[in-house]
């Protein structure tokens, strides 16, 4: 072989192996891969990061309720718009998080003026306020929204989540939501986002509500699958079973808030708070490379329906789990570790025939 030739296969197989060891581009494939950060993510280390491993991004509070529109009359956009501008110079799309929710909202929007409950029809003039505003700023930047976020009750005996959505303007506040959110941007993908969505009596409420909101014409078309796992919790059948019910509703999906916490979930009696961090052990790295490794299996089983994977936050430096449900505990649930280096899941994530 003429050695300009070996040369150029040489660097070609370089560049190759350069190449796949970036998750965007291994599962350019199958789906988007996207993280969620802050705005001041895109001015430190981090950012490299981010732009050579993903090809999405949604900000973790920026475009919430609460931070982005503190005042009746004031919206804070310099976090948001930083973020949708770092995305579109680095070619990654944004989706955007989110529109309703019962967290982070402003204290005002609920109140009048000496302090009282406001009743629906002032509600829902703020709430369509709120959604057209946001939404028209990033109409064509934003290429998906979660517009109705975790309003499922987790409680069996209860449908939807008693929150002061529901209890001022009922129901009736989800379908208008989306009605709006897709007037201000027709071309966007609307989502119904939630967590537990893989437990056998929530993923049926799950069901049921994008069933009727579809049957009804509003324009939802996507179900975002927050995906807030541990390593132990949800087994691979309960993630297959609720993967296949929901590819029966015909919507996008997309897994939106991914991270596996190394702890079983709820309170922790055997931590205590003030001591040293917990370490990482290496039978819960052990136990998560495993669980990585079989939960991107199942999300490549399901490419025809998912069309997007987002991890919540970039690396184990910072997780919001660093600080819930356990105040104070360090967790360690994402692909790259403290200094920002890949994690041995990381490496069973990239690595599949
Ligand atoms: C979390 C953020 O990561 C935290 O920084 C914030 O303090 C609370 O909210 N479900 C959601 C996300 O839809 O918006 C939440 O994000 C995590 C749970």
């Amino acid at each position: 072989m003429r050695p300009g030739y070996f040369l150029l296969i040489v660097l070609l197989l370089s560049l190759q192996s350069g190449f796949s060891q970036s998750l965007s581009n291994r599962y350019s494939e199958f789906f988007t891969i996207g993280v969620a950060i802050t705005p001041r993510s895109t001015t430190t280390d981090e950012a490299k990061l981010i732009v050579s491993q993903f090809n999405s991004v949604t900000a973790e509070n920026a475009m919430k309720m609460g931070p982005v529109h503190p005042q009746e009359d004031q919206y804070n956009w310099a976090g948001p718009d930083s973020i949708v501008a770092f995305a579109q110079s680095s070619g990654m799309k944004v989706r955007g998080h989110t529109l309703v929710w019962h967290n982070q909202t402003p204290a005002w929007i609920f109140k009048d003026a000496n302090g009282q409950e406001v009743n629906k029809e002032i509600l829902l003039k703020r709430l369509k306020e709120h959604i057209t505003t946001v939404v028209t700023r990033y109409r064509g930047k934003i290429y998906a929204w979660d517009v109705v976020n975790e309003a499922i009750s987790d409680n069996p005996n209860e449908y939807l989540r008693n929150s002061n959505w529901l209890k001022i303007c009922g129901p009736e506040y989800i379908n208008l939501a989306f009605q709006w959110a897709h007037d201000a941007d027709p071309d966007a993908i609307l989502f119904y986002n939630d967590y537990n969505e893989t437990d056998p009596v929530k993923r049926e409420k799950i069901y049921r509500l994008i069933s009727e909101l579809k049957s009804q014409g509003v324009p939802v078309s996507g179900l975002g699958l927050q995906a807030h796992w541990n390593i132990y919790h949800p087994s691979a059948a309960q993630i297959d079973s609720a993967l296949q019910l929901y590819s029966k509703l015909n919507v996008n999906l997309q897994v939106t808030e991914l991270d596996l916490s190394v702890y079983p979930s709820g309170p922790d009696s055997t931590f205590k708070p003030g001591t040293i961090p917990a370490e990482f052990t290496p039978q819960q790295e052990q136990k998560q490379i495993e669980k990585y490794r079989e939960i991107f299996a199942i999300f490549r089983k399901y490419k025809k329906q998912i069309t997007s994977i987002t991890f919540w936050n970039i690396s184990d430096r910072r997780s919001w789990l660093d600080n819930f449900p356990v105040r104070g505990r360090k967790n360690y649930p994402l692909l790259f570790d403290k200094d920002l280096k890949p994690k041995r899941a990381f490496d069973a994530v990239m690595n599949f025939q």
